[in-house]
């Protein structure tokens, strides 16, 4: 008999078990006093038992570990799972509730940002971001006070000249549209503006210029006539 392995539930990528809170941290060495803030980043981290043999590393739930520096001390650690409605009931507490995008929910696993004074844990794809709270317990579902429309993207770009955030959002259900999107200094979208790909993109990174968007037409695009053929490949295609 063959048991399944799946490289990102083992070893160094198997999913950390527990939230804890540490603030009696030891520092080898010299933290500068100049350092005062956050160090956060988050990652998959399924919260409830995976098949190997089915399991994708972009579907974990999404954790995320933080470091507070101030004076020259590391304040704490802790990590803490972003609680969409599904990690909210395997963990046994009440749904967080905020803004939803048509079915979709997910605890998003792909980035961490400060913006507006605000954090917000990021994934692309479709759905919705989501705030955390200074220690990053989960606030909810996030559409920027009722500004985004739809999903947003992990990889929002910062204007260093005016602080806002240029992004650049995909998500099946918009055929071969994507989103370009402004949010602005008080975390709100002021532009967003839907243009036609030369199929239904991918769109993983994006740049922009002080005039221009960079829009990739990327190679690699959903199929959703793939995905009914029932392919575990088939979520996209080349072209
Ligand atoms: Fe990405």
């Amino acid at each position: 008999m063959t048991v399944a392995v799946n490289p990102y539930l083992q070893g160094n990528f198997a999913p950390v078990l527990e939230e804890v809170t540490e603030t009696d941290l030891r520092v080898q060495g010299h933290i500068p006093d100049v350092l005062c803030g956050r160090y956060l980043r988050n990652g998959p981290n399924p919260a409830s038992p995976q098949e190997p043999s089915t399991y994708h590393w972009f579907s974990g739930d999404g954790m995320v570990h933080g470091i507070r520096l101030r004076d020259g001390r590391a304040e704490w650690y802790r990590n803490r799972w972003v609680r969409s409605d599904a990690v909210s009931n395997v963990l046994g507490e009440s749904a967080r509730g905020g803004a939803t995008e048509h079915f979709m929910d997910f605890g998003p696993n792909t980035n961490v940002i400060g913006h507006a004074g605000r954090t917000f844990a990021l994934v692309e794809g479709g759905t919705r971001p989501y705030e955390l709270d200074a220690e990053l317990e989960t606030v909810g579902r996030c559409d920027f006070d009722g500004t985004l429309e739809g999903g947003y993207t992990a990889h929002p770009k910062r204007d260093p000249l005016t602080g806002e955030l240029y992004a650049v959002s995909y998500f099946f259900g918009w055929g071969d549209d994507v989103e370009v999107t402004v949010l602005d200094s008080s975390a709100h979208v002021r532009s967003a503006r839907r243009v036609t790909m030369g199929g239904p993109v991918s769109v993983h990174d994006t740049a922009f210029t002080q005039r221009w968007v960079v829009l990739l037409d990327l190679p690699v695009t959903f199929s959703m006539d793939a995905l009914a053929e029932g392919s575990g490949r088939a979520t996209c295609s080349t072209r």
